[in-house]
């Protein structure tokens, strides 16, 4: 036998079970999702489990355009290929805050181009891509909306990071942006629980609309 057909079986021993391995998360996405303001920083701090790991790629001020343009969704991508053999790697996806604004210069088909093409590339480096919707601004969007509607304005306005700005979350906003998506995310795939945390004194205060 020659020393190049035992090659790929010594590659592969060490390799764990696709479900055994933990999760890497890379979160692509607007000021919703980047640091000092969005939610990422606060899921990779309180809700990814031992083990599992992950890089905050949210950027204040991007649009889909400007992320693949500038080094963002490339350094994204290359950690899919270096994590993927150890991690089953997720990447969110989470656009549209700049993308909406006229001033952007992106049309909706645009955007639903780019947002496709994030997600094919990640399938093509055996990432699992999630679509988020944005954390609300004061529009509806879908679970983190019911919640801020349910607990008012007021409630509400303890996640801002300044005052009367309804952009930018805090810390615990953070934190608690990251419960939502969290929760949804385990919901939507079972095999994530094993590798987040849970904290079911934050989700029912979400489920039941009361403050947190
Ligand atoms: C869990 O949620 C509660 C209620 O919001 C909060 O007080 C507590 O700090 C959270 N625990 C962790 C570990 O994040």
């Amino acid at each position: 036998m020659t020393l190049a057909s035992l090659l790929p079986v010594a590659l592969a021993s060490p390799l764990l079970p696709s479900e055994d391995k933990p999760v890497y998360w890379l979160l692509a996405g607007d000021l919703k999702t980047a640091p000092k303001g969005g939610w990422g920083d606060g899921f990779l701090a309180t809700t990814v489990a031992t083990r599992s790991s992950g890089h905050n790629y949210g950027h204040s001020g991007a649009i889909t355009a400007s992320f693949r343009a500038g080094s963002n969704w490339g350094k994204a991508t290359k950690h899919m290929q270096t994590y993927k053999d150890r991690y089953r790697v997720y990447v969110t996806i989470q656009f549209v805050h700049n993308d909406q604004k006229d001033t952007s210069g992106v049309s909706l088909d645009q955007y639903k181009a780019k947002l496709k093409s994030f997600a094919d590339e990640a399938k093509t480096a055996v990432a699992e891509p999630v679509l988020l919707t944005p954390v609300t601004r004061r529009e509806l969007f879908r679970e983190q909306s019911r919640y801020v509607n349910a607990i008012g304005k007021a409630a509400a306005s303890k996640y801002n990071l300044v005052e009367n700005d309804w952009m930018h979350l805090d810390e615990w906003g953070g934190v608690f942006f990251a419960r939502i998506v969290t929760d949804l995310l385990v919901e939507k795939y079972r095999e994530l629980q094993q590798f987040t945390t849970d904290n079911s004194t934050l989700s029912a205060l979400i489920k039941q609309g009361k403050p947190a």
